[in-house]
């Protein structure tokens, strides 16, 4: 086989990993054709794109003493206390780094790329919406230009090169924010997008009223600032900036805003996104103690910071940082102690936030910044860990979480695309809150952080159970049974069950939901294949329990009430007409009304066709208002520059 066609491809949610690893690979066939363990050779030998390394890591021993495999869940009708606010299902979002959009949503408004609009109905079909945030490092100098050299919608400044992250200035033109009108104008994806913040003195404003215009209310907020709290560390202010600047700098903003008479509609000065601290120099309190919050009520959408559980910038960027082992930290993605812990330091600050009425985001996060750990964020258990950390940040009262991306670099071109594990955390937790806007979320506290169990409540009645198993125990002897109960109520006859599944925490690809797949490397076209396979669990109705297994390692999303299952299969009923036509090799004409139901599931959002290798010439579809196709992508860029 060779490794060399493997790299020529685009991969897509968290596959970033450009760490050294001195393991032993498993190396996958070209487009996969014998997905697992089919030849070992050590990891020095392969030379692609990290993203696609294919090394895997020992899973952590089994735990010992032996976890306890029959656990009681015992729910409470209602009157449950603690319960988090309520919840979007939405939830889970993704945050895209500005330099790359032109790599993951499209060429320009005309040229989507298909396999990213059906990864985004699969969300929307369940949760009614998705969110995405564009920015990132590379929002802080980006400049909205007239136009670019080959019609490019953005560009990167690499003579201007800056920071520990190396990130380059960027270029960008309208056609950048027409791409992300048209993307919602097909799938109800809503935005966030950033406001440059480096040069306050003039704040260049240029991307308030292009984005007030083009993505009207498909825009959701607009940052200000990213991570102002590593300004100093990263030589972007001098030595004394702190809270108390920040603040002022808004006002300045405000100010300039106003003078400018930029904001046609009033809108945009109503729809701030801040601190956004990474909370690493500032405290969430030192800003709050400001007074920011009242000060700038009317300004703020929502709160905001921005977290990541480790840093593996050392191996990545080599800025100094410690270097990470892999082996090491694995463990670390595989208990429940990680994400409870990630968020102690805020749980003042979503109860600040309640009391001062605001929402608070996580507006970027992941397991490990500047690009991810090999192993440890390309696998199954990264799949677990998001699941667990995203519903601990509903739990914690966050009100929605974004999960940075950033795909990997230096490819000529692209065949497939390759699904990585978050995407998976993000249909589970789609239907996990559900589309209802009612959720509240509970972490029931149970005393194992192998096997955290959440309760789901909607008007304060538990309506969905999920429960994560971490232990990597293939004998089967660690698969945990959670004997649900419910107080003051009566469990149902029998309860509908989903699983997220693969057979090792190491798995990388072909992982399954509800028995579902978007495939290995380089397989997918981002809808999902194979037949769906929901568990049917009779219940028992004299004891009045419902015993649900949950297989070493997986996770399981328990539909306690029928309502709330078909809530999560007829999410929604939108559908568009769009033929998809091009005129390359390997490329599909898709008849919408066959993909509508091809998927093993209900709605018929996924009249959206397939990639294809090459550059392609795209005609004007006769049936549809826009041709979407795939396109060629031919940016090199330095690995760094990309990341985080
Ligand atoms: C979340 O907010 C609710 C409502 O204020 C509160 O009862 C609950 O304790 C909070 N949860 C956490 C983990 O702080
Ligand atoms: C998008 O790119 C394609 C292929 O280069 C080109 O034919 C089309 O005109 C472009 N659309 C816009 C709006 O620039
Ligand atoms: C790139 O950055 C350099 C240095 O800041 C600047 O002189 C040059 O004008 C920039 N080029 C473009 C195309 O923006
Ligand atoms: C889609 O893109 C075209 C330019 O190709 C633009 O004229 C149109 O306004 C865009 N639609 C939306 C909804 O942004
Ligand atoms: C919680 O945050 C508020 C606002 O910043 C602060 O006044 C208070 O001291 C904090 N409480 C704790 C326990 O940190
Ligand atoms: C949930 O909230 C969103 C955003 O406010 C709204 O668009 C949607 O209609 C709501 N869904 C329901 C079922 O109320």
């Amino acid at each position: 086989m060779s490794l060399g066609l493997r790299i020529r491809s685009l991969g897509f949610f968290l596959l970033l990993n450009l760490v050294p690893c001195q393991c032993e690979i498993t190396v996958y066939h070209v487009n996969n054709q014998a997905p697992f363990t089919t030849t070992s050779v050590p990891a020095a030998e392969y030379s692609g794109v990290e993203a696609y390394n294919p090394s895997t890591l020992i899973p952590p021993p089994i735990p010992t003493p032996a976890i306890v495999t029959t656990i009681p869940v015992q729910l409470q009708n209602n009157g449950t206390p603690k319960l988090s606010i309520t919840q979007s299902g939405a939830f889970m979002g993704f945050s895209i780094e500005m330099s790359v959009t032109n790599q993951i949503f499209g060429k320009n408004s005309t040229l989507l790329q298909v396999p990213f609009l059906n990864l985004m109905a699969n969300l929307q079909q369940r949760a009614g919406s998705v969110r995405i945030r564009v920015g990132g490092n590379t929002q802080e100098t980006a400049k909205l230009v007239d136009e670019l050299p080959d019609n490019r919608v953005l560009q990167k400044n690499l003579t201007a090169v800056f920071g520990p992250t190396s990130t380059p200035p960027l270029d960008y033109t309208r056609e950048l924010l027409y791409m992300m009108g048209n993307i919602s104008s097909l799938v109800n994806v809503r935005w966030f997008l950033g406001i440059p913040w480096f040069v306050t003195q003039p704040f260049d404003l240029a991307i308030i009223p292009a984005a007030e215009e083009i993505l009207g209310d498909y825009l959701m907020g607009l940052q200000v600032a990213n991570e102002p709290d590593l300004y100093v560390q990263h030589q972007h202010r001098n030595s004394s900036y702190g809270p108390y600047d920040y603040y002022g700098e808004m006002s300045d903003f405000l100010t300039q805003l106003a003078a400018s008479g930029l904001d046609v509609t009033g809108r945009a000065k109503q729809l701030l996104v801040a601190p956004n601290i990474a909370a690493s120099v500032w405290t969430p309190e030192q800003v709050w103690n400001t007074g920011f919050v009242d000060t700038y009520s009317d300004n703020l959408a929502f709160l905001s910071m921005e977290r990541y559980v480790e840093s593996n910038c050392g191996a990545m960027i080599h800025d100094g940082e410690a270097i990470l082992d892999p082996q090491t930290e694995f463990p670390k993605f595989l208990t429940h102690d990680t994400p409870v812990n990630l968020m102690q330091p805020y749980l003042n600050s979503t109860m600040y936030a309640q009391a001062k009425g605001k929402r608070l985001l996580m507006m970027e996060t992941n397991n490990a910044a500047c690009g991810g750990m090999l192993g440890v964020s390309n696998v199954f258990g990264a799949a677990l860990w998001g699941l667990d950390h995203a519903l601990q940040m509903a739990h914690s009262n966050f009100s929605g979480a974004m999960f940075h991306t950033a795909p990997p670099t230096a490819q000529s071109t692209f065949l497939q695309w390759s699904i990585g594990p978050l995407y998976y955390s993000a249909l589970a937790m789609a239907e996990a809150m559900g589309p209802s806007n009612l959720t509240q979320v509970l972490d029931l506290g149970i005393q194992s952080p192998f096997t955290p169990i959440y309760g789901l409540y909607e008007d304060g009645v538990p309506v969905r159970v999920a429960a994560i198993n971490y232990v990597d125990d293939p004998t089967g002897a660690s698969d945990i049974t959670t004997v649900i109960s419910v107080s003051g109520g009566t469990v149902p006859a029998q309860v509908k069950v989903k699983y997220l599944a693969a057979a090792s925490v190491s798995q990388q690809g072909n992982y399954t939901w509800a028995g579902q797949t978007l495939g290995g490397f380089f397989e997918s076209d981002g809808r999902l294949t194979g037949a769906e396979d929901i568990q049917t669990v009779q219940c028992d109705t004299s004891a009045q329990t419902c015993s649900v297994r949950i297989p070493a390692p997986g996770f399981a999303l328990i539909f306690l009430t029928d309502t709330v299952y078909s809530e999560s299969e007829t999410a929604s009923t939108l559908t568009f007409p769009t033929t998809v036509r091009t005129q390359t090799k390997n490329t599909v004409t898709v008849n919408p009304s066959v993909l509508a139901t091809s998927n093993g599931n209900v709605a018929a959002l996924n009249g959206i066709g397939s990639t294809s290798p090459g550059e392609l010439n795209a005609g004007r579809s006769l049936q549809a208002p826009m041709v979407l196709s795939v396109l060629f992508s031919a940016i090199a860029m330095g690995a760094a520059l990309l990341m985080k």
